[in-house]
């Protein structure tokens, strides 16, 4: 059913074209689904299939709309705020590599080689990867999938490089950057338009909604704490099955996208929202975690009060152009997500895994990051994810829980 590869989100629009215009699908849906595919259970929802789109990607109840009717179970609706902000300048989505990242040249779609340069840069990333990963490697299965480059947890490189035009020839190969900075419209109006969203779900599917705090430095972390309350309460009462509350944004330089990070700040807030919900199930949204350390307070310090962990959010590098110039205007890092962060996901979903398992916690966990084949679900699932999540490949690859489905199914 796919013809080539392209994107439902438009890289040489900005935001609000994308909003308003968006998505750019013309394919084929496929019929409406009579059983659900891959049925399972999420805390006490039941589920089509434990596949979703993360924070990012589901724009507004249209986008919902459409990949709801391709099979995406776990839906998510972009991260909003308690008050109308417009989204970093464009462009918002770019296509990044290695140092010597280069323009591929058009081929036929499918498997192709690597060009000699990303090769070099393959096998070094390859080198660094071995030891800690070796165990993490084997059991996901890594070595067969193509040659492509990845970047190794514990080992980030000091930049990528960055192209606007890039013809990916296979899903493997699309790593991007995303910097919006978080938009939102006023409460007013993405409160009636979830409220649509969810009216849109067929059986099997939920709707998430992740909300963000927005912080005042003159009113603190009151302020901030009480603003992450209000947001989740507006998400609450429209109707959102679960929310999700954004620890982590690589762009943006305020406390809200590091809060992560930070177990005492984090774990106030969580526990602040769990009480004015009451019932709600209430998820965290985290950035990557280059050390184990504040991974295991951060975990430790909010499970009593969280049914759901999520990650990871886009990973966070300084970004350049072919000279070495600035590509975003006004900001010289942003987040990388796509294939390029396959391996800190899994590594990610591997440790949270065994924290839940060595302190008995019974919270859900959710892998994201460079999610862009069926295989890939398969390797998260391997690692203790109850659910999975792609944003990047769901965006080129509109088919991807269909064609998982299929597979499961047959
Ligand atoms: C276009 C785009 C917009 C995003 N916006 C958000 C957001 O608003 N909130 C959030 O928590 N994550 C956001 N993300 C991050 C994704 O949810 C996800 O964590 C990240 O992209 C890694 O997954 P992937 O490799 O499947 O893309 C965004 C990602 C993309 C590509």
């Amino acid at each position: 059913m796919r013809k080539g590869l392209s994107s439902t989100y438009d890289f040489s629009s900005t935001y609000r074209e994308n909003l308003e215009r968006g998505p750019g699908f013309e394919g084929e849906l496929p019929p409406l689904r009579e059983a659900l595919p891959r049925p399972c259970r999420l805390l006490d929802f039941e589920l089509g299939s434990p596949f979703g789109i993360p924070a990012g990607l589901l724009l507004d109840s249209r986008w919902i709309s459409l990949y709801a009717r391709l099979g995406f179970d776990l839906l998510t609706y972009k991260t909003v705020r308690t008050r109308r902000q417009e989204s970093l300048p464009f462009p918002n989505c770019l296509f990044v590599g290695p140092e010597d990242f280069e323009e591929a040249s058009p081929g036929p779609p499918g498997r192709a080689p690597l060009p000699e340069g990303r090769r070099r840069a393959s096998a070094l990333l390859e080198e660094q990867a071995q030891g800690g990963q070796q165990m993490l490697r084997s059991l996901i299965g890594e070595e067969e999938g193509p040659p492509v480059w990845q970047l190794s947890p514990g080992a980030l490189p000091p930049r990528l490089r960055a192209r606007l035009q890039l013809q990916p020839r296979h899903l493997e190969e699309i790593t991007i950057t995303n910097s919006f900075g978080m938009p939102s419209r006023d409460p007013s109006v993405w409160q009636a338009d979830m409220e649509r969203s969810k009216s849109l779900l067929q059986k099997g599917q939920i709707l998430i909604a992740s909300v963000v705090g927005s912080s005042d430095p003159r009113e603190g972390l009151s302020g901030l704490t009480e603003d992450y309350v209000r947001c989740a309460m507006l998400a609450q009462e429209a109707r959102a099955d679960i929310i999700e509350l954004n620890y982590s944004c690589p762009n943006s330089s305020s406390k809200e996208g590091a809060l992560y990070a930070d177990p005492e700040t984090s774990s106030h807030i969580s526990g602040r929202v769990q009480r004015a919900l009451r019932g709600t199930p209430l998820f965290l949204k985290v950035g990557y975690f280059p050390h184990d350390e504040p991974l295991d307070a951060v975990v430790h310090a909010n499970a009593p009060f969280v049914q759901g962990i999520v990650g990871i959010n886009s990973v966070k590098l300084p970004v350049a152009g072919p000279d070495g110039e600035e590509v975003l205007p006004g900001r010289s890092e942003s987040g990388i997500c796509g294939a390029g962060i396959r391996r800190c996901g899994l590594d990610f979903v591997g440790k949270v895994a065994e924290i839940r398992k060595r302190e008995r916690y019974d919270f859900v966990l959710v892998g994201v990051g460079g999610v862009m084949t069926p295989r890939d679900i398969e390797r998260y699932l391997a690692l203790g994810a109850d659910a999975v999540q792609s944003c990047t490949g769901a965006m080129w690859n509109p088919y991807l829980a269909q064609e998982w489905h299929k597979q499961v199914s047959s």
